[in-house]
């Protein structure tokens, strides 16, 4: 190989209700990358047990993730979706990088220390690992693109770091075993068996805060419901949240820098940009100088005319619970296939004795 080909790859916990936060920085991002490119859409259910160990629910919460992935116009049968679980060689793999990365770099990652808090030492190892089976789902396609928010760009900057020592620690049965491709790291030419893959983040729903407070970003976790829009909301739901959402008392300025220390207003001009694929500065170019009075019904409308077909046909996708079962059946089996080929090849590379 001189390249590696590009593959997206990305993947969502089945935990909680999808938001206008997951659809706008990532799912709708997973709908546009795959006209031209190759994607691999997972439901990370061995990710959701990091946190929290018993789920009465797991299943049917895996499945409602593939009903939204559905519902927002993920093809899986040009494409592939699936749930992590399914595929043993993510877990294989993940055990690989937790020997390659260092324990440093675990404890410096942000989600870590939000996640475990103040008693770190009862944390599950599984939480302190979380980034290396994440490296691990998209190393294990060999990916070079991932679409995620703005949150999780530390995580594939990990990534790279773990697929840079493996391929520096293992350049040596990299080149014997001709398994390598050829990549440019900064000036050098290098043979890796890993991609140093790339974030697809950016755009104006990089990171939707909560409708309740400007300084959070929107969760799942948060424990008021008015914080967030969720996918399954109804058109009345989504608009009395978006008219009870907080804002300043100013009408909305026609300039970016008007939008300075007004994260509030600014949120909803990015909610705005978002879902109409417009940026910040178009949004305001229209509304500028009009009251949230104006703009925030203006803004219900939007949302209600493209959440609400998505919350219909998440309804009709998961009421058909055969269908989605054998979507992520078709889907396990066709990554496990790709997952099995890389595999074969680390298994090698490692030494490991096999026949
Ligand atoms: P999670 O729900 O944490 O599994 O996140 C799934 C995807 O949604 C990831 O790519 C996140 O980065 C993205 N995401 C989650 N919350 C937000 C938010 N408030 N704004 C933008 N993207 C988000
Ligand atoms: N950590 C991601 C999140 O919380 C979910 C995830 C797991 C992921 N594995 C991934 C995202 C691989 C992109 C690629 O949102």
């Amino acid at each position: 190989m001189t390249a590696f080909q590009p593959l997206v790859f990305s993947g969502v916990q089945p935990t909680g209700n999808l938001h206008l936060g997951n659809y706008l920085g990532a799912i709708r991002k997973f709908v546009a990358l795959q006209e031209k490119s190759d994607c691999i859409y997972c439901v990370v259910d061995l990710h959701s047990i990091t946190a929290q160990l018993v789920h009465g629910d797991l299943a049917d919460q895996t499945r409602s993730i593939t009903a939204a992935f559905l519902a927002s116009g993920i093809d899986p049968k040009k494409h592939i979706v699936f749930n992590q679980s399914r595929v043993m060689q993510h877990a294989e793999l993940a055990w690989v990088f937790n020997c390659v990365a260092r324990i440093g770099w675990m404890n410096r990652m942000t989600q870590f220390k939000d996640k475990a808090g103040k008693d770190r030492e009862n944390a599950s190892l599984g939480l302190l690992a979380y980034p290396s089976l994440m490296a691990a789902d998209m190393m294990v396609y060999r990916a070079t693109h991932v679409p995620v928010g703005d949150d999780q760009k530390q995580h594939v900057e990990l990534t790279r770091d773990i697929a840079q020592k493996f391929n520096n620690d293992f350049s040596g049965r990299i080149a014997e075993l001709g398994v390598g491709v050829e990549m440019q790291v900064g000036e050098e030419t290098v043979n890796g068996f890993f991609p140093l893959i790339e974030p697809v983040i950016g755009g104006p729903a990089a990171r939707i805060m909560s409708l309740r407070d400007g300084s959070k970003k929107m969760s799942k976790s948060d424990p008021s419901d008015l914080s967030r829009i969720n996918l399954t909301d109804d058109a009345d739901t989504i608009s009395k949240k978006i008219r009870k959402a907080k804002t300043d008392p100013d009408a909305l300025p026609s300039e970016m820098d008007g939008l300075a220390g007004r994260p509030e207003a600014e949120n909803l001009v990015g909610i705005y940009a978002g879902l109409t694929d417009m940026t910040k500065e178009a949004v305001l170019q229209q509304f500028g100088g009009q009251q949230f009075s104006t703009f925030k019904p203006a803004l219900a409308d939007l949302a209600v005319e493209k959440l609400a077909p998505i919350a219909g046909e998440m309804r009709r996708i998961s009421a058909d619970r055969t269908y989605v079962d054998s979507v992520l059946r078709d889907g396990g089996e066709r990554a496990g296939a790709r997952a099995e080929a890389t595999m074969k090849s680390v298994r090698e590379i490692m030494g490991f004795l096999q026949h």
